[in-house]
């Protein structure tokens, strides 16, 4: 999307949204209550000056399937009441995890630009927006979580607009921090996401993603052997293949980084507990959290992709989902591996000689001293 293209009609997050062609093949366009109380242009506009977030909101379209909404025929992941209270838990564990930091990069500036590329529910970009008050950040999705955090709440500095990042990158002034969170089978072409993303960040800027999945073996019991979660994380793999979404985690990978130009390439990896056995209270909290999380999110992760392919019934992936809950239940020490990368456009050429130069006139300065 154009930056600074004005919508013609936007509205608040949390007003629902108008529906457009209906679909055959068992899938059911999904039709919210409208509200003529707040559906006028008069107040829609207004919200749209006071609303942390204005979308876009016409003739975006759900897709009711197998009882889970999603916000086309593509993205696997639902984005219904039931995932959005999923990943607002999901951004606690993060929060947890990087001891409440919101990202791993050194943001040094007190006003910087920052894209969040597929914010879902937006609880990212609306706690930087507390953090850097002088920031200014735009959060993208291709789909809308109605009843997403802060839609009341005045945040002048974030705009959550509807955009699907595959599409050509449009924005008129460059990022100094691009993130991307929990977007693992998004997309099939990452290195043009990371060419686009390298394109639109300053010089120095940085870009982070992170992401874990199950179907990628983030997911790790402590009895090795054969489980019905190998199985299932297979049968994910496999279905998201064919489908043509990777599952994996090749995406985090330094090289593909490197390719697109990036330097300073950093992976961090970190592991949470999964269930109830850690006796440290803090990790006891993040076990309960995670164990939410990816109970939670088995049915989230795997529907869509395998019902897609012909051996699945719905019937099927509900009853696999509900043998690997009760193995995780048993198996005790559960650990799940969430990975973040972190990388920098280098600076220019010009300006780093300036920069050396000035740090030998600052060495020479001293030496006089
Ligand atoms: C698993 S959620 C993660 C949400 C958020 N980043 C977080 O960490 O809580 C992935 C989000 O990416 C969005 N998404 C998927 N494909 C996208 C695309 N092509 N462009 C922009 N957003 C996309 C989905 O709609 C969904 O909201």
């Amino acid at each position: 999307m154009d930056e600074t293209a004005v919508p013609p009609s936007i509205k608040s997050m949390s007003e629902p949204v108008e529906t457009g062609s209906v679909k055959t093949t068992g899938k059911r366009r999904w039709a919210d209550d409208e509200d003529p109380e707040t559906d006028s242009d008069t107040e829609s506009d207004e919200i749209s000056i006071k609303s942390t977030k204005s979308f876009e909101a016409q003739n975006i379209e759900y897709v009711l399937e197998n009882g889970r909404r999603y916000c086309n025929d593509t993205y696997f992941m639902p984005n219904d009441e039931a995932e959005q209270t999923r990943l607002n838990i999901g951004h606690q564990i993060y929060l947890n995890l990087l001891g409440g930091k919101l990202t791993d990069v050194p943001l040094a500036k007190s006003a910087p630009r920052i894209l969040d590329i597929g914010t879902g529910p937006g609880d990212w970009a609306i706690e930087m927006s507390a953090t850097y008050p002088g920031s200014t950040i735009i959060a993208t999705d291709i789909g809308v979580f109605e009843n997403g955090l802060g839609s009341t709440i005045e945040l002048p500095n974030v705009s959550f607009q509807l955009d699907d990042a595959r599409d050509e990158w449009t924005y008129h002034e460059p990022f100094d921090l691009i993130h991307l969170r929990g977007l693992a089978g998004a997309f099939s072409d990452w290195p043009a996401i990371y060419k686009q993303a390298f394109r639109h960040l300053t010089p120095g800027g940085y870009i982070e993603i992170s992401d874990t999945d199950p179907a990628a073996d983030s997911v790790s019991l402590p009895d090795t052997g054969d489980s019905y979660l190998s199985i299932f994380a297979s049968a994910m793999r496999s279905a998201a293949e064919a489908m043509g979404h990777p599952r994996d985690l090749r995406h985090l990978l330094p090289d593909l980084l490197n390719a697109a130009g990036f330097t300073d390439v950093r992976v961090i990896e970190r592991n949470i507990p999964i269930g109830l056995w850690p006796e440290d209270p803090i990790e006891n909290t993040l076990g309960k959290m995670g164990l939410i999380v990816l109970l939670e999110g088995l049915e989230a992760y795997s529907l869509r992709h395998l019902t897609a392919t012909e051996n699945w019934t719905a019937d099927g992936v509900r009853d696999l989902c509900e043998k690997v809950k009760v193995e995780i239940l048993a198996a005790g020490k559960t650990t799940c591996c969430v990975k973040t990368v972190t990388a920098r456009k280098p600076f220019s050429r010009a300006r780093m000689r300036k920069n050396n130069m000035l740090q030998r006139l600052k060495q020479l300065d001293d030496e006089t001293k």
